[in-house]
């Protein structure tokens, strides 16, 4: 249903668009909050959220998130075009900025539900997933994939798979640029084992220089997505964003044209407290919100103590904000890079 969009408006500007990956458990809404807050710019995800769950399960609880979130994409897992339809239809509301379909997670849970990586094997089935969503979307429709699984010739299976979701509408391909392996690794070995082949990931873009292409998998600093950007539209962190945080510090001056200012670890802290207090006042722990900001200052002295705070503290039963003050008062600031963490 869209014609203009974030995604076209990056391919015509060529501004590039830095994302921060979906992960189970790990990017919930507190701790894309707590990113916000370190880049106003970098496109969050969502967990993969699968379209049953939606429909059938506690919606508010999957769908609804903060404001200050934006922008952020919800990643579903699904393979029956019409179930996809009505998740679609029942997060509109909600708000978010993409829609995005996982075609890359390799687990025993998903493949029994077939979908996620197990998907790369059946790309009619991803492209009918995406008319329907397009259908019913007025925000961009985009897909998550790897290179290929199992046997399959990535050199073959990739294409194969992007000529059918472009023809059905898709509006933007993330690829981890890896293969997963279906049956003898856990999806922890699946992000780990099989080669990156990022070349294949630079091709796919040569060949298409109409379409976004972003890459992910195993991208650790901005300097290494700098070098991404020479050959595709987007760069996709994952872990590297969750275990340290403090790499999307210069995102924003570095890829968005933001005035390089000095860090403002008060103001990070304080409205962290502000928001773990909101959350503690409706009924949270502060655990759910001080879990993801524990690798935050890795590398820094103080940082164990910082860490240590944070996973002891914030687990008992009626700690407040103020454990995040005690935790951000043992770092010792001083030697640390002014722009290693923006507001
Ligand atoms: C804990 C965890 C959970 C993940 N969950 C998802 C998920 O829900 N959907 C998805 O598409 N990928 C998921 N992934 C894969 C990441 O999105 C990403 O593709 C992968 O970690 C490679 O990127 P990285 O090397 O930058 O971490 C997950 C990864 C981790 C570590």
């Amino acid at each position: 249903m869209t014609t203009s969009h974030f995604y076209a408006e990056a391919l015509k500007t060529g501004r590039p668009i830095l994302a921060v990956a979906p992960m189970i458990d790990w990017t919930d809404r507190h701790c894309r909050y707590f990113h916000r807050q370190i880049s106003r710019n970098a496109l969050l995800y969502t967990e993969m959220v699968v379209a049953d769950a939606i429909i059938h399960g506690p919606r508010e609880r999957l769908l609804s998130f903060d404001q200050a979130e934006h922008p952020v994409a919800l990643q579903l897992g699904g393979s029956d075009p019409d179930k996809l339809t009505k998740a679609v239809e029942i997060a509109a509301p909600y708000g978010y900025d993409e829609i995005n379909l996982n075609v890359g997670c390799p687990s025993d849970r998903v493949q029994s539900g077939t979908f996620g990586a197990c998907l790369m094997l059946t790309p009619d089935v991803v492209a009918r997933c995406v008319r329907a969503m397009k259908a019913v979307s007025d925000v961009p429709v985009t897909v998550k994939c790897r290179i290929g699984v199992d046997e399959q010739e990535p050199e073959q299976a990739l294409p194969d798979l992007l000529d059918r979701v472009l023809h059905a509408g898709a509006d933007a391909i993330w690829i981890h640029a890896r293969k997963a392996w279906l049956k003898g690794l856990s999806p922890k070995e699946n992000r780990e084992i099989p080669p990156l082949d990022y070349d294949i990931v630079y091709r796919t873009k040569q060949a298409r220089p109409d379409v976004f292409i972003g890459i992910n998998g195993g991208i650790q600093t901005l300097d290494q997505a700098a070098e991404h950007l020479k050959h595709v539209d987007g760069v996709m962190i994952g872990r590297a964003a969750y275990q340290n945080a403090g790499v999307l510090g210069d995102v924003d001056h570095r890829f968005f044209g933001a005035a390089d200012t000095e860090a403002d670890w008060d103001g990070l802290r304080d409205r962290m407290m502000t928001y773990a207090a909101r959350h503690i006042d409706n009924g949270g722990r502060l655990q759910q919100v001080a879990r993801h900001m524990v690798g935050l200052f890795t590398g820094l002295p103080g940082a164990r103590r910082y860490r240590q705070i944070l996973s002891t503290e914030a687990v008992k039963a009626g700690a407040g904000p103020e454990v995040i003050a005690a935790a951000f008062a043992a770092v010792d600031f001083s030697g640390m890079a002014a722009e290693a963490v923006g507001a």
